[in-house]
């Protein structure tokens, strides 16, 4: 991976002509950051879906070249999982072996699948602003609504006080995503409790999506004080660097993960490369990870120290929990989706723009992730501060309209 990035070949994804009654006119702009950054996948320094890049590929590549030598892909996988990948997933969390599991393509399946099956019309959601917006598309698809609390001032995550006061009869589940997407806000163990008393307290579900607890200091599952009415999503996509191959799921109690299966599309099992992937990362998660997070933690010191060199733009929450973190741009007065543009196309350098994250916050900052290898970093440190400065110089260039693309991480 090191050694072969350097800034991709600019190409003019500027705007399409169209005709339009009767002139020609400039439609809205057509760029397509996936799109570009897929096209230039081996020069950009991905550093915006938080994905890891740190993994050693010893860890997987031999297992997935074993499966493929045997034609494991030939037949159906086990519908429920691999034989021993439940068993691992459940003790990667520190669970009983019995725990009721969901395999399936990605935690995000798994999501989609329990919030169809337990929400319905008129059950509202408690969560927070800024969030991971996709799981709240899936409440909307269920006919339920999100309310969302505004997170983006300290503390930057939600209490059991602010929880406790917007519950109304009409609530039925609590989001609490730990370490939060995007600001990397973690959840102490007495916070955890917290939350899950206020659950209890309001036989409220809880859905506590770990899919970064490993990037925390310390975790806590809110399943520990509440086991009845919790649902744990997690993934292998971010911990063990597999997000590709999409594999995930949920634990919870018997009842509520009977339910959600209701919705199971995946009837004969999720890829079976991602389920032997998934358990060469998993059995020896223990070897490797340490070395993981001490990169992605020393990325974000340096990250951290040029935005402290920088006078107007600021990092709410240092040091993040999770493998990613914002930066506000609101007093450099510089769009994200601008900021992002640049630095893709000038520098090939890839950052998420807020407004994917937040309708309220969204056009104050960028999110950058930094499980990467140190070199994506040197990169990115190289290239924001002259992409803002050249951004700021143009104050009067009309800004760019490119869409928030729904459904991706
Ligand atoms: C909070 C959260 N949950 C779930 C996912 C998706 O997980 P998966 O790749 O396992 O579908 C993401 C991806 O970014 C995420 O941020």
């Amino acid at each position: 991976m090191k050694g072969r990035r350097a800034a991709p070949v600019r190409r003019d994804y500027g705007a399409r002509r169209s005709s339009w009654g009767r002139g020609v006119r400039l439609t809205e702009p057509t760029f397509d950051p996936f799109l570009y950054a897929h096209e230039h996948r081996r020069e950009v320094a991905w550093l915006s879906q938080n994905t890891n890049h740190l993994v050693p590929p010893e860890v997987v590549q031999p297992a997935l070249i074993a499966a493929i030598r045997d034609r494991l892909y030939e037949g159906y996988p086990l519908a429920s999982g691999q034989i021993g990948l439940k068993e691992l997933v459940l003790a990667d969390l520190g669970l009983p072996s019995t725990t009721a599991t969901i395999i399936s393509a990605g935690a995000t399946e798994a999501l989609y699948m329990a919030l169809r099956a337990l929400l319905h019309a008129g059950d509202v959601v408690l969560a927070s602003d800024p969030s991971y917006l996709i799981i709240h598309k899936f409440i909307q698809l269920a006919g339920a609504t999100t309310r969302e609390l505004d997170i983006y001032a300290p503390p930057y995550k939600l209490t059991a006080g602010s929880l406790s006061e917007a519950i109304t009869p009409h609530t039925r589940m609590i989001l609490l995503i730990d370490p939060l997407n995007p600001l990397g806000s973690g959840y102490s163990k007495d916070e955890v409790r917290a939350i899950a008393e206020v659950a209890h307290d309001h036989r409220l579900l809880l859905l506590n999506d770990v899919t970064y607890r490993d990037f925390a200091d310390s975790h806590t599952l809110a399943r520990t004080f509440y086991p009845e009415r919790t649902l744990t999503a997690w993934s292998v996509s971010k911990n063990c660097g597999l997000a590709g191959l999409r594999l995930g799921g949920m634990v919870g109690p018997d009842d509520l993960i009977k339910e959600a299966l209701r919705y199971n599309t995946n009837d004969l099992g999720v890829n079976v490369l991602a389920q032997v992937a998934a358990a060469a990362g998993l059995s020896t998660k223990s070897q490797w990870f340490a070395a993981v997070r001490a990169t992605t933690r020393a990325n974000q010191e340096r990250i951290r120290d040029l935005v402290q060199s920088l006078p107007e733009v600021t990092l709410p929450v240092f040091p993040s929990q999770a493998n990613m973190f914002v930066i506000d741009l609101a007093a450099a007065g510089v769009a994200p989706a601008d900021l992002q543009r640049e630095l893709l196309l000038t520098h090939g350098v890839f950052v998420r723009a807020g407004n994917y994250l937040s309708a309220t916050h969204g056009g104050r900052f960028v999110r950058v992730s930094f499980s990467n290898p140190p070199a994506d970093i040197d990169r990115f440190l190289q290239a924001f501060p002259v992409a803002l400065k050249k951004l700021r110089k143009n104050e009067g260039v009309a800004p760019s309209s490119a869409p928030a693309a729904a459904g991706r991480a």
